[in-house]
């Protein structure tokens, strides 16, 4: 079974390690950390309960102008395609909205990468701009947003 948890400190070490084996250009340590301590309750694990291992995280902050944004999320390549990705979504939206009355979403995502944008357009995100070069080998990013309430 899979659960989905808040994270807490000791989880951050485990989460840099799925981080490297998710994006070539990843997160360092101390980023992940930071947005760990900025945002605790927006940091959220998927655990496998037989194993204890953590295999999937999500990750987001809330942003001056009132939108929930989602920093970032990877699921283990053996865990993927069940429903792992969808539940860490849907369970930071729900804090975001429960916890900091957010309506509004946003994230970036790499104008190639087919399964992250396939599971954003499942859950009601669409594409609101292109961002040029934003990735720093030069690839394109879409900005997508979804208004809930
Ligand atoms: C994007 C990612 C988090 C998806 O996680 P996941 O657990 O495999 O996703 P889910 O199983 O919840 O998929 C939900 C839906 O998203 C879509 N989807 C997910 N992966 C897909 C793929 N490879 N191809 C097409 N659609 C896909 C499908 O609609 C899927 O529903 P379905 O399985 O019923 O058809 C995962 O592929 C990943 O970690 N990728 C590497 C890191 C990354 O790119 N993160 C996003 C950065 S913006």
């Amino acid at each position: 079974m899979i659960v989905i948890r808040k994270a807490d400190g000791n989880d951050i070490k485990s989460v840099y390690e799925l981080e490297k084996k998710c994006f070539k250009d990843p997160y360092p340590e101390i980023v992940l950390r930071m947005l760990y301590e900025l945002y605790p309750e927006l940091f959220l694990v998927a655990e496998d309960s037989e194993t204890k291992a953590i295999i999937g995280y999500v990750s987001g902050m809330i942003r001056v102008d009132g939108f929930g944004h989602i920093v970032s999320i990877c699921v283990d390549q053996n865990y993927r395609r069940r429903g792992i990705g969808k539940r860490l979504m849907e369970a930071i939206e729900n804090v975001m909205h429960k916890i900091f009355s957010v309506c509004m979403f946003r994230l970036e995502v790499r104008v190639s990468n087919i399964p992250a944008i396939k599971l954003y357009e499942s859950l009601g995100y669409r594409v609101e701009a292109i961002l040029k070069n934003y990735y720093l080998d030069g690839e394109d990013g879409y900005l997508m947003t979804k208004k809930l309430c």
